[in-house]
């Protein structure tokens, strides 16, 4: 058995700042990581949909990167209003928010 519905993965890497590749740690992840979990438990969602944080999705350009499972929906999300806009959306109302993904 499955044991969520959706699972969100938000990357926390955090590299140095003088590192040219930059780091999602370092462009506000910590803070969209825990409005997703925030947003989950406002919508009644713990126990059927995760957000997790992750180790670096290799999409570090478009930090903030989260890509939505089992969809596969990747997104670069830059403020907690982005991460309320894809809970409300996308997980609740599985209608991915295209102006959010990465292209
Ligand atoms: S640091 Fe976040 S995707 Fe690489």
């Amino acid at each position: 058995m499955i044991p969520y519905r959706k699972h969100v993965l938000i990357c926390t890497n955090r590299r140095d700042p003088q590192n040219p590749k930059g780091s999602c740690a370092n462009s506000g992840s910590e803070e969209i990581c825990e409005a997703f979990k925030k947003q989950l438990i406002a919508h009644g969602l713990k126990g059927q949909m995760r957000a997790n944080s992750s180790g670096c999705l290799d999409q570090c350009e478009h930090g903030p990167t989260v890509v939505v499972y089992p969809e596969g929906v990747w997104y670069s999300v830059k403020t907690p209003a982005d991460a309320q806009e894809i809970v409300e959306k996308h997980l609740v109302g599985d209608q991915p928010v295209d102006h959010l993904r990465i292209k």
